[in-house]
């Protein structure tokens, strides 16, 4: 079977013959480079301010999941990093991008506060419609757009008003689902989209009103186990072929390639101690015209 890849990537044999076709679509990427990186206060239970962090090994991290977007043809924008804010390598947490429309985070904890600034100045200055949510909203940390579903998760981070802002702002159906293991405290820890129709989860991370959601919205849906997202698996980006996921599952890449999907195993081991993975690092500009 050939893989049908609209970014040039080569086709693979690796795929079994029965799966669906699956194509990667050009994508927009905004990151930022983990130069402050550290763990200095704790704000999720991966994070253990008293364990050193190694920033040249987080640095080489994020550059090779930059470079594997770049390889793959994708556009990648980098925004400056702040010193003082360790956490903004995140940048999935720094907005919602639709189209032209942005709307800006605004952070539960008051360490990661000040990154707001950023993300306000760096869609202004690119003449988007530009605004900051009134309430704890994190961005594409909590908000996953799914088809024509904007997915939102609220129970530790983003507050379940700012899903009916989101739905004012965006003009797009928003989904809420509630999470309720600490450790997966961002939507994205928890669930992963892989294409408009197909997603990827733990359900254990929800609530069973939510998981009931989810079986109705995405019946083709990749279930992941406890082991799954415990190595941050489902923190994981997708261009509708390739997914860039932590390394350290194996059930879940075999399902992955079982259906039609091409996994790519990144090291995230020392941005994990932050708490943070491959999609925490990569905040996607979203919609019909890309971000612009
Ligand atoms: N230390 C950061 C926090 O707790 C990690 C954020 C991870 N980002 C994400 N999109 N899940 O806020």
């Amino acid at each position: 079977m050939e893989l049908i890849s609209e970014v040039g990537t080569p086709t693979t044999t690796d795929v079994p013959s029965h799966a669906a076709i699956r194509r990667s679509t050009h994508r927009r990427y905004l990151m930022c480079p983990p130069t402050h990186f550290d763990v200095t206060y704790s704000i999720n239970p991966w994070m253990n301010p008293a364990k050193p962090t190694d920033q040249p090994i987080a640095a080489a991290q994020w550059q090779r999941i930059h470079d594997q977007l770049v390889d793959l043809g994708h556009t990648v924008d980098v925004i400056p990093p702040v010193p003082g804010l360790p956490d903004m390598v995140f940048a999935a947490n720094g907005a919602t991008v639709w189209g032209d429309r942005v709307l800006v985070a605004r952070f539960r904890h008051a360490e990661r506060d000040a990154e707001s600034a950023s993300y306000l100045e760096w869609f202004a200055s690119r003449g988007l419609h530009v605004q900051q949510a009134s309430t704890a909203n994190e961005g594409e940390g909590d908000y996953l757009s799914a088809g024509s579903w904007l997915l939102a998760g609220s129970g530790f981070r983003t507050d379940r008003r700012a899903h009916l802002e989101s739905e004012q702002y965006f003009d797009r159906p928003v989904i809420g689902l509630t999470l309720v293991d600490d450790r997966y405290y961002h939507l994205d820890t928890a669930l992963a989209v892989l294409d408009d129709e197909t997603v990827m989860y733990y359900p254990g991370a929800f609530t069973s009103g939510s998981q009931a959601i989810l079986r109705e919205l995405f019946p083709s849906a990749i279930i992941a186990t406890a082991e799954d997202a415990a190595v941050f698996a489902l923190n994981a980006v997708s261009d509708g072929l390739h997914v860039l996921m932590p390394a350290g599952s194996t059930d879940l890449v075999a399902k992955l390639r079982e259906a039609g999907f091409l996994p790519i195993g990144m090291d995230v081991s020392e941005l994990l101690r932050a708490g943070g993975g491959v999609k925490c690092c990569t905040l996607e500009l979203h919609g019909p015209a890309g971000g612009r």
